[in-house]
């Protein structure tokens, strides 16, 4: 994501938000392997629910991308999981914060506790949004029923 925004204007940035410190480290520490310290400035990681993203995106920006990676830490506690009623009011942040032509991206673990509810929860908001405004898809494995499900929704340059 980083490599798309850094181009020579130097004027894209990434925005990343969890709840635990634990991932947030170890994000730093694979953008440390892998990223200069004048790219390193291009990032902003936050420990904080993402229902504040508008918090933290500096007013009138361009949003391009909503990127959620939903569910619970690999390896962490399995109890600390994003849940249906927060997504909701964060997808509802990220449509607000979008630029017209731009992405909610979302990844939907089905197959842990409250997955298959969160999903259907972001399934039932995205066919909410009018068409006219909004393309919404799903891609979703027929063979795998509790593979991750990706949500695609495409604000519309009107
Ligand atoms: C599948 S992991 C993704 C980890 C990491 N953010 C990434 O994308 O690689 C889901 C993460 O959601 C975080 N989380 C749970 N509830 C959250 C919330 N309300 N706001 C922000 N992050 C949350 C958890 O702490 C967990 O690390």
């Amino acid at each position: 994501m980083l490599r798309l925004v850094a181009d020579e204007k130097r004027k894209g940035r990434v925005y990343g938000m969890d709840l635990q410190k634990d991932a947030l480290e170890s994000t730093w520490s694979l953008l440390d392997r892998s990223i200069t310290p004048d790219e390193r400035e291009l990032v902003e990681l936050y420990a904080l629910c993402h229902t504040k993203m508008e918090e933290i995106i500096p007013h009138g920006v361009a949003v391009r991308l909503v990127a959620f990676n939903l569910g619970y830490l690999p390896g962490g506690d399995k109890k600390i999981k994003t849940e249906s009623e927060t997504t909701l009011l964060a997808l509802e942040a990220a449509k607000k914060i979008l630029a017209p032509g731009g992405l909610i991206s979302i990844v939907v673990y089905v197959g842990h506790s409250g997955g298959r509810e969160e999903f259907e929860a972001v399934q039932s908001f995205a066919c909410g949004l009018p068409f006219e405004k909004w393309v919404c898809c799903k891609l979703q494995m027929l063979n795998r029923p509790l593979a991750p499900v990706l949500v695609l929704l495409t604000k519309k340059r009107v």
